[in-house]
């Protein structure tokens, strides 16, 4: 018999094990219903991973959006919550972090981040103008378009190519640029839209290198950066670990050359800051200051709210300081790299390098048979849900939606399927659990024959719309 000794994970890659930065201190149960009640849940959802209950869900990594766990101190500064409706003190705590932390001169708090991306898209771009930026975001592209602008791609031609090693798949292509400020004017730029940690093209990082040559750049025509801080500290992580001359710089310090390189961010704190809901806007400039402080009013909450509790705002306060400790950085970024290892050893198409906070199955290698059209990256999700009750999201087909002019569907490059890591949330139990599902379905692809979709919603589609099996 072939007696094997079990490893730890540290000691089978030659290495000593590494731990979180924290323990546990409150639990919620979690269960995986039957194989057959997954199969109602999932045909109940039309196989659409947001439309299930989330009861129904054993591991959760639909996404890392307002899924975090707070800490303890978050937890507390709940309790200093003050609800006064104007000038709460938690709203300068949190002005005071954000300022701090990220280096801005003025901030206008959301309820989340998609508020913030409705306050700079009005208060920026004006009908017929373009908006640059290293690959669309769903919510981001709408508010530019509804605001009467058109989105450009202009990221490197290997973030749309999941096999590339290319470290920083999130730089912006300056000639790209180069060719539609010359194409289109200056004037017609309403700002670049440059986002941290590309969450579209798999969680890739964007260079300090890039971003100071994107300056100078619009600098030379007078156009301004606004960045989605989103994931921006996880990019930052990425530049400590892979651009020469950062490696002893802490990632704090990391963010505020890197935003100092831009005119404003906005940001969903339910991602990086480590709250459940949250938002702001942050800029320099005091006439867009101004604007934007002035339209917080009308759809979101006074500006020293903008939507958010006090108790909120103080726990997202807490929550960008802890957000930028470089041991919280290093082990959530490492265990969504632990799972996506496991993944790319077994010979399963995942997007390289692993990203930041999630793996990206590539779903046009996992099912080459399935045409795009009858969406790929969705059907794996239902699968992993149906196998393990393991809950996902499509990245492809179904969130590109469709283009306003032509009303066509937009067939982009990459169609993935998102594993998406919670913070401080889940063990390498969990991910081991996962690992193995993704193995299972991946091994009983050739069964699969796609989706088809038999309701579409104007909007974001992606979000609500519903499917059926296609069993030929
Ligand atoms: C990169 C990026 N930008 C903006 C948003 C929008 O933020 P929210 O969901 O808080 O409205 C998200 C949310 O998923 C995101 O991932």
């Amino acid at each position: 018999m072939n007696q094997r000794v079990p490893q730890t994970m540290g000691q089978q890659f030659g290495r000593r094990s590494w731990a979180e930065p924290w323990k546990i201190k409150m639990v919620e149960p979690i269960r995986l219903i039957g194989q057959e009640e997954r199969t109602q849940a999932a045909q109940d959802a039309g196989y659409n991973t947001f439309l299930l209950r989330s009861e129904d869900v054993y591991i959760d990594l639909l996404t890392d959006s307002g899924t975090s766990a707070m800490s303890d101190r978050q937890w507390a500064g709940i309790m200093l919550g003050d609800e006064a409706y104007a000038g709460s003190r938690n709203f300068y705590h949190l002005e005071e972090a954000v300022r701090h932390y990220y280096g801005y001169r003025h901030v206008v708090p959301t309820h989340q981040g998609r508020g913030a991306e409705h306050l700079i898209s009005q208060a920026l771009i004006k009908p017929g103008m373009f908006i640059p930026g290293n690959m669309y975001f769903t919510t981001t592209r709408l508010h530019q378009e509804l605001a009467g602008g058109t989105f450009v791609d202009v990221i490197i031609d290997e973030a749309h190519d999941p096999s590339s090693e290319h470290p920083f798949k999130g730089d912006v292509d300056l000639d790209k640029l180069q060719a539609l400020i010359d194409r289109v004017g200056a004037d017609k730029i309403g700002y670049i839209s440059l986002a941290g940690t590309v969450n579209m093209a798999g969680g890739q990082p964007v260079s300090m290198a890039n971003v100071r040559a994107l300056r100078e750049l619009c600098d030379r025509h007078g156009i301004r950066i606004y960045l989605d801080a989103t994931r921006m500290v996880e990019n930052c992580f990425f530049i400590q670990e892979r651009e020469p001359g950062y490696e002893d710089k802490p990632v704090a310090e990391i963010l505020r050359e890197f935003c100092d390189y831009t005119d404003g961010a906005w940001m969903s704190a339910k991602k990086d800051n480590l709250v459940n809901i949250g938002g702001w806007l942050a800029v320099n400039h005091e006439d867009v200051f101004d604007l934007a402080r002035n339209m917080v009013v009308v759809y979101e909450g006074l500006h020293t709210y903008g939507g958010m509790a006090g108790r909120d705002m103080e726990a997202l306060a807490i929550g960008i300081e802890e957000s930028v400790e470089d041991d919280h950085v290093r082990s959530r970024v490492d265990q969504v790299r632990y799972l996506g290892h496991l993944l790319i050893d077994w010979g399963v198409p995942i997007v390289c390098p692993v990203g930041g906070h999630a793996v990206f199955l590539d779903a046009k290698r996992f099912y080459p048979h399935i045409p795009q059209d009858r969406f790929p990256a969705q059907t794996l999700a239902a699968e992993l849900y149906l196998d393990s009750g393991v809950r996902t999201m499509e990245r492809g087909i179904v969130s590109a939606g469709r283009d306003p002019e032509t009303g066509d569907h937009r067939y982009p490059a990459l169609e993935l399927t998102r594993i998406t890591i919670p913070r401080r949330v889940y063990t390498q139990a969990h991910m081991d659990v996962v690992a193995e599902s993704v193995k299972a379905v991946y091994d009983a692809r050739d069964e699969s024959r796609g989706l088809e979709m038999v309701y579409e919603p104007k909007y974001l589609r992606f979000f609500q719309a519903r499917f059926e099996m296609i069993r030929d």
